[in-house]
């Protein structure tokens, strides 16, 4: 028998033997851990696209564009160049110094390059985090709905996500009486995102200013995922650096610098947890990739810049149209979709069931989107999420194809 045939031989028996196994008190616990229900509708999707339909695609959470050609270029030149190896687990040091740049460009602040970890993507800044900040037994303030993955992470920790509903009438976003009214003596922190994922809601300078107060007042740590930063609509998007130099802040190469399967992404530290923050970070994965953040250092020349302007630019005009189109037909929106690239709209006009309205959207008339079950518990049967991550004419069929199912 050949090695590989022996190792084959190996795992066959391995197979055979696992439905007798016992198997981990962990994995039971775990399955409190909610799988995405975006995930089911993508398959499903695809599995209609087999079948020869034509689906359109609103339920994806990344930009359709490629990788900008410069990008690409130098993640190139770094493998020719022989950069395949680990780096400092922190990240490279031209991509920390760009990344300070970057916030004294277009923020005006000045972070020390030594804060700044680079990371695999903001998930994995996201569960570094939670492994830095929150204990067995914590509380953590989250927005519901809001992104899946964080009320996860947080429970992994063995702590408690506590959730704060927001509505539309607040545009998504928490005012301080709420975290006041939601908050006990558990609670360790309070973690936001601005622009966010479902809502694409953003928090404005004073409302930051207010939570930045209240939780130095009732000495709870901060953080704030700007993964969407650059990919928003309004006048001013202020970074909660800007205003809060010891609150957390997260982010990533994947949404406005379109480099979702890089695995790229960083976090913001006070100057206090970068040592334990670099420690974590070798721990979990030695190095973010080398390649991807050679090729990332691209992501700031005024070349890449101006392909990235611009595709903010079609996110905008695609928002303008979807918004238009969804009121009209008689969803209700909030007042101003501000940023990501996501619509969150309520359903109530039509359904009482996002997960039943998805549902028939996909199978019966080849609309792909997402439940609000995805998000969280509250309202979450009353609201659906449009990602406009595809095509202006796919757009226009999406919006004629449900123009037509609801208003048969
Ligand atoms: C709010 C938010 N945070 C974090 C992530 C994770 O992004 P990534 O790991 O690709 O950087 C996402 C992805 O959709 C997101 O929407």
């Amino acid at each position: 028998m050949t090695t590989q045939f022996k190792w084959l031989f190996l795992q066959s028996n391995i197979v055979n033997l696992t439905p007798d196994m016992h198997q981990p008190a962990k994995l039971k616990e775990l399955e409190k851990i909610n799988p995405f229900r975006v995930m089911t509708v993508m398959h499903r999707a695809a599995a209609l696209e087999v079948k020869g339909r034509k689906i359109v695609h609103m339920e994806v959470g990344e930009p359709d564009f490629n990788t900008a050609t410069p990008i690409i270029e130098a993640a190139k030149n770094a493998l020719d160049a022989g950069f395949t190896h680990y780096t400092a687990a922190a990240g490279i040091d031209e991509l920390r110094n760009a990344l300070a740049g970057h916030y004294l460009e277009r923020y005006g602040v000045t972070v020390d390059k030594e804060r700044i970890l680079v990371t695999p993507g903001a998930s994995g800044g996201l569960s570094l985090l939670a492994n830095l900040l929150v204990g067995e037994g914590d509380g953590v303030l989250i927005t519901d709905p809001a992104y899946p993955c964080v009320r996860n992470f947080i429970q992994l920790m063995n702590a408690s996500p506590q959730l704060v509903p927001v509505d539309r009438s607040q545009n998504f976003q928490p005012t301080v009486q709420q975290l006041e009214g939601a908050a006990d003596s558990s609670t360790c922190g309070v973690w936001l995102a601005s622009p966010s994922n479902p809502t694409g809601s953003v928090l404005d300078r004073e409302a930051l200013a207010d939570i930045s107060s209240w939780c130095t007042d009732k000495s709870l740590h901060l953080l704030v995922d700007e993964i969407y930063h650059g990919l928003h609509y309004v006048d001013d998007l202020p970074s909660v650096l800007e205003i809060d130099d010891s609150a957390f802040v997260v982010n990533s190469f994947s949404k406005y610098f379109g480099m979702t399967g890089w695995r790229l992404g960083w976090i913001v530290v006070p100057d206090y947890a970068v040592d334990t923050a670099s420690i974590l970070a070798q721990n979990f994965y030695i190095s973010p990739s080398s390649i991807a953040q050679h090729a990332a250092l691209a992501g700031f020349m005024e070349a890449t810049r101006l392909i990235l302007e611009q595709r903010r630019q079609n996110f905008r005009e695609r928002r303008d149209f979807l918004c238009a189109s969804l009121r009209e037909i008689g969803f209700v929106l909030a007042e101003e979709v501000q940023g990501a690239f996501y619509v969150y709209a309520d359903i109530s006009a039509f359904s009482e069931n996002s997960e039943q309205f998805c549902h028939d959207m996909l199978e019966n008339h080849g609309v792909a989107i997402t439940p609000g079950t995805d998000f969280g518990d509250f309202k979450a049967r009353q609201f659906v999420r449009f990602a406009y991550t595809t095509s202006m004419d796919d757009l226009a069929l999406g919006v004629e194809r449900l123009r037509r199912a609801l208003h048969a």
